[in-house]
């Protein structure tokens, strides 16, 4: 199972239709190619987990590649792993007007954290935000401690990025 992980800056609205389409065709589409993880959109950017196939990622890439919708798309993380991370089959959304990650980091913005989270930071931060998407709450304050306390580059933390 191959994976990756990416921030992104968005060029369509929260809240907005043209939003609401990109979650409708990353649902219709990953359930057929098996494609599976977390989408959120917040701080003028979005992040995306995605777990599956590895021709399946390759092709869903070029298409992010090219989508006029986002721009400036920096991998986090990616690789392969012996299964899925998170269990969800299909690709959980959620935006900043459900949920704000800024919220639990102390008001740092997603754009500013997320780039400082370790890989199995970034999977906390999708597990924490599919779970609050199931439960249709936002997630306690001080779920993610850990990730507000994410070592930056140069400060000798621990970040494993392949
Ligand atoms: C931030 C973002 C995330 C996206 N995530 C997915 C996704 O998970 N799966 C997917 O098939 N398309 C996703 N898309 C859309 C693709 O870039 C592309 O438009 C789509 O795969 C084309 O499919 P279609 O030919 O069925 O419209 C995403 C687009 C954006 C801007």
């Amino acid at each position: 199972m191959d994976y990756f992980i990416y921030i992104s800056r968005s060029l369509v609205p929260t809240g907005s239709s043209a939003a609401a389409a990109i979650f409708l065709t990353a649902r219709r589409n990953n359930a057929q190619a098996g494609i599976t993880g977390y989408l959120h959109h917040e701080d003028g950017h979005f992040v995306q987990v995605c777990e599956g196939h590895r021709t399946s990622l390759v092709l869903l890439y070029h298409h992010l590649l090219t989508d006029p919708r986002h721009t400036g798309l920096r991998m986090l993380a990616r690789g392969s792993a012996p299964g899925r991370r998170l269990s969800v089959w299909d690709m959980a959304a959620s935006e900043e007007e459900a949920l704000r990650f800024a919220d639990w980091s102390g008001g740092a913005p997603l754009s500013k954290l997320v780039p400082r989270l370790s890989e199995e930071q970034l999977f906390d931060f999708a597990r924490a935000g599919l779970a609050a998407v199931r439960a249709g709450t936002p997630p306690a304050p001080g779920a993610v401690t850990a990730l507000t306390a994410a070592p930056g580059p140069g400060d000798g933390g621990h970040r494993r990025r392949s």
